[in-house]
């Protein structure tokens, strides 16, 4: 299983971008692509960053009709990113549906993985807004089996799901952890954190990092010490 440190360029344009990856002069990171710089900057800025040698996680959060998120899904497909998302919530058809319109005419596709509940989502939430009764971490794994049954690659979820995600769903799907913080650092408004190190020893699969490596004084020390805490190297 490929594991590697995702970088959250949470950038509002192309130039604030463009300079900040112009700092990484040799290990090209693996970025995330979110939907603020995707609608400021289009299509265009998956295609340059690409070209510069990155992988791309492309962060949209799809969650449509099937038919819908098909066709969205070709077109993201085509842009050659490495891999994108989807709403569990928009049910095991309209996985299939993306998974179907991800999928080239050579048969290669970007890794698909989706959303099972949002963690700005808690069980008050979720019971009052959306009528869903059951608690949390039985409505994760029935989404994250859900996933897997509609040929999902993985979930996104925190660090301290990972195990439970593999136990259920299996070791090799993969499971994409946000919610990273270094030892004694600031935690913002994440709720439940973890270090790369700890990650590590939890089994994540990928870990995303926003702030701490974007907002660091050094940023290219930030993840170089993220890269070493979780892959080790
Ligand atoms: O700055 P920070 O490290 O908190 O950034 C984490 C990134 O992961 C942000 O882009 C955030 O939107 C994203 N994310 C998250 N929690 C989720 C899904 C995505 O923090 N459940």
């Amino acid at each position: 299983m490929a594991k590697d440190v995702i970088v959250a360029c949470d950038f509002d344009s192309k130039s604030k971008t463009l300079d900040f990856l112009d700092l990484f002069t040799e290990r090209k990171p693996f970025v995330k692509i979110g939907m603020e710089l995707f609608y400021a900057e289009g299509p265009q800025i998956v295609r340059e960053i690409k070209a510069r040698g990155h992988k791309i996680f492309l962060d949209l959060k799809l969650h449509d009709i099937p038919n819908t998120v098909r066709k969205a899904m070709a077109v993201l497909s085509s842009l050659d990113v490495d891999m994108v998302n989807v709403h569990a919530a928009g049910t095991k058809n309209m996985m299939k549906a993306a998974l179907e319109g991800l999928t080239r005419a050579d048969g290669t596709r970007p890794l698909l993985i989706a959303v099972t509940q949002l963690t700005s989502t808690d069980e008050t939430s979720m019971r009052d807004d959306l009528m869903i009764d059951a608690p949390m971490e039985q409505v994760v794994a029935h989404y994250a089996k859900n996933a897997l049954e509609s040929g999902l690659d993985g979930v996104v979820c925190s660090p301290l799901e990972a195990a439970k995600v593999h136990v259920s769903c299996g070791e090799n799907f993969i499971t994409v952890t946000p919610g990273i913080r270094f030892e004694g650092a600031a935690i913002g408004d994440q709720k439940r954190v973890t270090t790369p190190r700890k990650a590590r020893m939890l089994g994540s699969d990928y870990i995303v990092v926003g702030r701490p490596i974007t907002a660091a004084e050094d940023p290219v020390a930030a993840y170089n010490r993220c890269v070493k805490e979780f892959l080790g190297e």
